[in-house]
């Protein structure tokens, strides 16, 4: 299909927030989210790992060395004992003015995925969710049937026919979104790409999954491979897009969604604001 005129135009690109609002509020927390959904993001981005005792929670790292005030592998603590952290300070003071009370310190304590679901819902408008598994090996399986069973009890998993999703899942793991779709065949998957292999080159995807998610260093270093990606059929989607002559670059080809840590600013770039 021809590339789109270049100028950005309104709702052609679907602006995502990438661990929340997460350049001006610490990542994966709710004061993260809630800033995205007030500067207009059409969806949220978030990573999901699973607890000790079973709980899907919003955190990138293996461990939660670098985002919190303690120490250690997601999956070897409870959900109690990250509730003890503070998923806020390494980044300074939030986003929220008061000073500390119990709100202030739910919004930067760590997030669950059904936590999430509930500001979704209770957000007041259409807002998306990309939710990205991790390292869905490790537990063979378990992320996405806990993932999936999350999302049918909020009524998520199977799409009304004819509309689009809210939610979609994302992995670089093809296998894992296998999974999600033997669960909830309706349910939109993303295939992530960090680097251009040469099985990616011919534009092809893993069976069953129609939305590619190239990294923006695939983008451009090989900006017609969004072409060839389009001309089979799929939906792009890019991450993580920042730099205002990425955005750009993304609007000229005609991708699908932006993956941004800053939706103000890119929302603004595209004259949404
Ligand atoms: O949105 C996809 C992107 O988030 C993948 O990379 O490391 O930020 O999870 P990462
Ligand atoms: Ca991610």
């Amino acid at each position: 299909r021809p590339a789109r005129d270049s100028r950005p135009g309104p709702h052609t690109v679907s602006v995502v927030a990438h661990r929340g609002a997460s350049e001006d509020a610490p990542e994966h927390t709710l004061a993260a989210y809630r800033k995205a959904i007030e500067d207009g993001a059409d969806a949220l981005e978030c990573d999901v790992r699973l607890t000790a005792d079973g709980h899907l929670v919003c955190v990138h790292d293996r461990r939660v060395n670098r985002t919190s005030n303690g120490r250690g592998a997601v999956s070897a603590l409870e959900l109690s004992d990250l509730a003890a952290l503070d998923f806020g300070s390494w980044k300074g003071r939030t986003t929220d003015k008061e000073e500390p009370d119990r709100d202030s310190r739910d919004s930067t304590s760590v997030l669950t995925l059904e936590r999430l679901l509930e500001l979704v819902a209770d957000a007041g408008r259409r807002i998306e969710l990309a939710i990205e598994t991790k390292h869905p090996t490790r537990w063979a399986g378990q992320v996405e049937d806990r993932l999936l069973a999350l999302l049918r009890r909020f009524g998520l998993d199977t799409p009304p026919p004819g509309a689009p999703s809210p939610v979609r899942v994302m992995s670089f793991s093809a296998r894992s979104l296998n999974r999600i779709r033997s669960g909830a065949p309706a349910l939109p998957t993303v295939y992530l790409m960090q680097f251009m292999l040469p099985r990616h080159r011919d534009g092809q995807l893993p069976a069953g999954v129609r939305i590619a998610g190239p990294s923006i260093r695939i983008v451009r270093n090989h900006p017609d491979y969004v072409l060839r990606l389009q001309r089979a059929g799929h939906r792009v989607h890019v991450w993580t897009v920042d730099e205002p002559e990425d955005v750009e670059l993304c609007v000229r080809l005609g991708v699908d969604a932006l993956i941004t840590n800053r939706p103000k600013r890119v929302l603004s770039q595209l004259g949404r604001s």
